[in-house]
Parts: C-alpha cells; sequence; structure tokens
C-alpha cells in the first residue's frame, strides 16, 4: 500500500471546500508552487510528505543509491518556493533522519521517513498550541487586534501561528475585535483568514490593505500580531508583503507589533533579513483577479511575495 497524502486546496476557499488526495509528489509540488497548499509550517510539512511520497517507490537496494535519489526529491521540493525557511528546515531535517539510519533496510528506512514526516506535522501541532497559550496572555479584554494575510490553522498543522493566538485569545473570554487585511494580491486574509475567523465565531471585520494607516491613526487598533516565513539571526523577519508597512505604521502610532513563529521559522545561517530570499511570483497575480484582467495589457509589473520587517 502506498502513502497518500490529503490536503484542502486553499486557492477554492472560501467558496469551495475541495480536499485532494494524491500519492503523486509533482502534484504536491505543484500545489505548494500554486498555493494550494502555502503558509510556512504547512509547506514545510507538505515538503516532508512530498519526500515520503517520491521515494516510496524506489526500487533502490542499498543505502549510496537510496540517498541519490533522497537527494533528487529534497532538491525537487527545494525548487517549490524560496522564502519560508520551515520547507527547507524539514526538508534537511528528513536528510538528516535518513543518514542517522542509513546502516538499516531500505523498507524499514522509508518507514523512518514517513515516521519522520508525521512527527514534523504532530509537533507543528503542539508547538502551535503552546504559541497560541503563550500569546494569548499579551491580549487584553476588549483589544481590537489587526492581522494580515493568513497565519491560521490553514498556514499550519492545526491552530496556526498568529491567528492561534487571537483565536485562543477568543476562546479564553476575551471578547476582541479583529480587523484582517485583504492580503492583496492573493488574497490570503480576504478569502482564509475571515474564513477561519467566522468559523470560530470571532468579531472579524474585513478592511482593504491600504486602510490599516487610518484604522491606527484614530486610535483604532490596540495590537498587531502576523505569522514570518523567515527570520534572520538578529530578527529581521520576512512575512507576506504588506507586512513592513504594517510595522512601520505601528512604530509611528506606538502600538505593540508581535510576530508569532516557530523555531522551524528562524534562519541562524543569514545575520540579517538582507539575506533572505524573497519570491517574486507572475505578474498575472496583479493584472488579473480569479482569471478576470484588470490593468492593461503590456503594463509592467513588480510582484514580490515577501517583504522584511528590521528587527528594531
Ligand atoms: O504566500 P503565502 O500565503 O504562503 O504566505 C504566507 C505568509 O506570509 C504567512 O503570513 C506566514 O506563512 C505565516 S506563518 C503561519
Amino acid at each position: 500500500r502506498s502513502a497518500k497524502v490529503r490536503f484542502i486546496d486553499q486557492t477554492n476557499l472560501p467558496e469551495r471546500y475541495i480536499k485532494v488526495t494524491t500519492d503523486n509528489k509533482s502534484v504536491l509540488w505543484d500545489a505548494i508552487k500554486k498555493l494550494k497548499f502555502r503558509g510556512a509550517p504547512a509547506i514545510g510539512i507538505a515538503g516532508a510528505f512530498g519526500v515520503v511520497l517520491g521515494i516510496q517507490k524506489s526500487k533502490s537496494k542499498n543505502f549510496v543509491s537510496f540517498e541519490k535519489e533522497l537527494e533528487k526529491i529534497i532538491s525537487y521540493f527545494k525548487t517549490s518556493r524560496p522564502t519560508a525557511i520551515n520547507l527547507f528546515w524539514a526538508l534537511d531535517r528528513m536528510k538528516k533522519i535518513a543518514l542517522e539510519n542509513k546502516t538499516d533496510d531500505i523498507n524499514y528506512l522509508k518507514h523512518v521517513l514517513l515516521h519522520e514526516a508525521i512527527k514534523i506535522f504532530n509537533e507543528d501541532k503542539h508547538i502551535c498550541r503552546r504559541m497560541a497559550q503563550n500569546g494569548s496572555g499579551l491580549i487584553k479584554k476588549g483589544d481590537t487586534i489587526l492581522t494580515h494575510c493568513n497565519a491560521g490553522a490553514l498556514a499550519t498543522a492545526d491552530f496556526g501561528t498568529a491567528l492561534g493566538v487571537i483565536t485562543s485569545a477568543h476562546h479564553d473570554g476575551k471578547k476582541i475585535k479583529v480587523y484582517v487585511d485583504e492580503t492583496r494580491p492573493l488574497l490570503q486574509g480576504a478569502r482564509l483568514t475571515a474564513w477561519e475567523l467566522q468559523k470560530e465565531g470571532v468579531d472579524a471585520i474585513l478592511i482593504c490593505d491600504n486602510m490599516a494607516a487610518s484604522l491606527m491613526a484614530k486610535g483604532k487598533i490596540d495590537k498587531i500580531f502576523v505569522g514570518a516565513d523567515r527570520i534572520a539571526k538578529n530578527g529581521d523577519t520576512a512575512n507576506k508583503v504588506g507586512t513592513y508597512n504594517l510595522a512601520v505604521l505601528a512604530d509611528y502610532h506606538k502600538i505593540p507589533f508581535y510576530v508569532v513563529a516557530p523555531i522551524s521559522s528562524f534562519d541562524f545561517s543569514i545575520e540579517d533579513g538582507s539575506k533572505i530570499p524573497i519570491e517574486e511570483r507572475s505578474p498575472k497575480e496583479i493584472t488579473e483577479i480569479r482569471g478576470k484582467r484588470i490593468a492593461p495589457k503590456g503594463i509592467k509589473v513588480y510582484n514580490p511575495a515577501f517583504d522584511v520587517t528590521p528587527s528594531e
């Protein structure tokens, strides 16, 4: 029996809740690339299971050829998305566990890799719950919070990072209100965060990204919580493009700004944020909305998916 991965196709949300089941590594690679399966911790988990799908049919009889195949699959998944370090962290962890068990039988090794992917998944669930509990203490009764992109259950194994903190405060009875940035161009806020908060029964209000400044100026935002895709050694943080705008605005208006992230989001190999690779995506994400063109043909486009917020 071959292992299969089942995931929610997030590009269809909120209109349609469709689950995709596959044992094909290319389907999973494509899902990561096209943001069907997205969010930093979630793509780490996807990569780990991608390795399982890629290696399970291996005919290798010894570790030397098995390792070559494994290396190829890991390199393949490393090309899916460049910014979230969680993907590279999980793939390196898969390589490490294989090396640690290199003297074992190949079939047993396949089992070890499956077990490691499941472990990464379960650990993330646990970490999200712990971050949520810790972070909820930062939120006071009646606070109004602003968030950007989607750092919820969809972006992790369960519960979320920044959104986990927010929903946890809600479950703790803190009667909070949450402004949700729509998050252009792909609208993870409008489509995914709004959907998750609504399901949790949180008092959520959707805004366009360019409305955050005036809300802050009017004193309507008490705290800002966001996730992270890669945090450099000095604390500089890459997250969905537009996060930096919010951080500068928060600084100006003296509003506390929190980044909620697990250790797998840290890149201790780079000194600062200038070394973080920033993904540039298709111009179509800006010139079209769900397949409908909104900008003139031939217009030049710049579409970085992330920006870097300096640690200070
Ligand atoms: O391009 P995406 O949708 O994968 O970007 C996701 C983000 O930027 C999230 O804020 C980040 O992964 C938060 S961690 C749960």
